[in-house]
């Protein structure tokens, strides 16, 4: 059990985290290795992945890639209880801006990425859920963009919005297997990924602050705090909860 973690409520179970070489899945990541999981880190560049997590190179747009790669974590750590679906990629634009090329490109990633993520997982889980009750799940990093219009988001939205539906359908398909499906909402969120894009803005602190300014709470979510969220849909506090979708988005669509 972790010291700085005390609940332990991860332990003896074993979590895979794609896209967790960076911001919101490095901080999921993290959480569920300090609160007692195995984790492995499945990343096309997993360089950053956190220290004592396993990492697993691999592009979520290869389904032989995440086949190897989950066959990998499995190999090491004997089961495998826990899948967040986190690996997404975004895209600036209206219809009128963006190619059929780029359109495929973000929904290859951020939708058959989980698609194929779940695809290669789920007969791992469901013997995992055989044995461990409640214990085992799979939380997709979806986005606000699912629910909320926003300006020049055009693919993006279409393929969160897809990740929400997916993860209702999943949740549906896989309840009777033990295997509760859910998915968090963010807002704006502190990542390298928004530090990519303020870097792209003409004047990056006002990009920053109409940023902020756009959630209620009138500053970005931080990555820990959507860490937070994933671990608590994951941990067996929401045994309960399957076919959800939490914001965690500073009152930006509830208020
Ligand atoms: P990030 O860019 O900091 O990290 C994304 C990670 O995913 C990187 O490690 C990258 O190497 C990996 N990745 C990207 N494409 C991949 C692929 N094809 N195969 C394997 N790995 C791949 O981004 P951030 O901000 O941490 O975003 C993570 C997730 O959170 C994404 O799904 C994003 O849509 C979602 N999100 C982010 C928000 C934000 O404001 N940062 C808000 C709402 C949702």
């Amino acid at each position: 059990m972790n010291q700085a973690h005390p609940t332990g409520d991860f332990d003896g179970l074993a979590a895979l985290v794609t896209g967790g070489a960076s911001g919101i899945g490095a901080a999921i990541a993290a959480l569920l290795r300090d609160r007692g999981a195995r984790v492995a880190v499945l990343d096309r560049d997993p360089a950053g992945a956190p220290a004592g997590t396993l990492p697993v190179k691999a592009d979520v747009t290869s389904d032989e890639a995440i086949r190897n790669g989950v066959a990998e974590v499995v190999a090491e750590f004997g089961a495998l209880h826990t899948v967040v679906g986190n690996a997404g990629i975004g895209a600036i634009g209206t219809v009128e801006d963006n190619s059929d090329e780029e359109w495929r490109r973000v929904l290859d990633v951020n939708v058959l990425g989980l698609v194929r993520t779940a695809r290669a997982a789920l007969p791992h889980l469901r013997a995992a859920a055989a044995e461990r009750p409640g214990a085992v799940s799979i939380t997709h990093t979806c986005s606000i963009a699912a629910t909320a219009g926003l300006p020049q988001r055009a693919a993006y939205s279409a393929s969160k919005g897809a990740v929400l539906a997916l993860t209702l359908a999943m949740a549906a398909d896989h309840v009777r297997d033990g295997i509760r499906v859910n998915c968090v909402n963010p807002g704006t969120v502190d990542t390298p990924w928004v530090g990519r894009l303020l870097g792209r803005a003409a004047d990056p602190a006002a990009e920053r602050a109409a940023l902020e300014a756009r959630q209620p709470t009138g500053r970005l979510v931080s990555a820990d705090e959507v860490a937070a969220a994933v671990a608590y849909l994951a941990g067996p506090a929401a045994a309960a909860v399957t076919g959800t979708a939490l914001a965690v988005d500073g009152g930006m669509q509830g208020l």
